[in-house]
């Protein structure tokens, strides 16, 4: 589907109750959006991509987030044999040295939504990772 072509908008009409609307302009208010056209934009994007998700099929690419103590046993060497089992879908990854233990990992993933998704729990399940978390879109 196709929600706007270069230069092409379609308008629609939106009925709310008031209070529903105070609360939508509040909010879009805190995150800076300029009109409510923008906002509702982005809210109809973030659903088309979350149902993309959930079907297995769906190409998409995932941001993953690991904050891990690389002093943990082996945990480095862990993590990056992992990663090279999954090189066909991990494209890209960014290392950080937080602080003289901590270390965050960054990493790009592509691929149908189950892969990514089952790519990210073996990285985040991982003994020693302190937190991870996936963000998954599509183009
Ligand atoms: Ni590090």
């Amino acid at each position: 589907m196709v929600l706007q072509k270069m230069g092409e908008t379609k308008r629609f009409g939106i009925s709310l109750p008031p209070d529903l609307l105070e609360k939508f302009d509040e909010k879009i208010d805190e995150k800076m959006y300029t009109n409510r056209s923008e906002a509702i934009r982005d809210l109809i994007r973030d659903y088309l991509v979350e149902d993309k998700w959930e079907s297995p099929e769906g190409e998409v690419v995932g941001a993953l987030t690991l904050i891990y103590d690389h002093e943990q046993r082996r945990i480095s060497d862990k993590l990056t044999d992992l990663q090279h089992k999954d090189y066909a879908h991990i494209i890209s990854t960014m290392h950080i040295h937080l602080d003289e233990h901590n270390c965050m990992e960054t990493m790009a993933i592509k691929g149908e939504a189950e892969q990514v998704k089952k790519i990210s729990d073996k990285l985040i399940s991982t003994k020693g990772v302190k937190h991870g978390k996936l963000v998954m879109t599509s183009v």
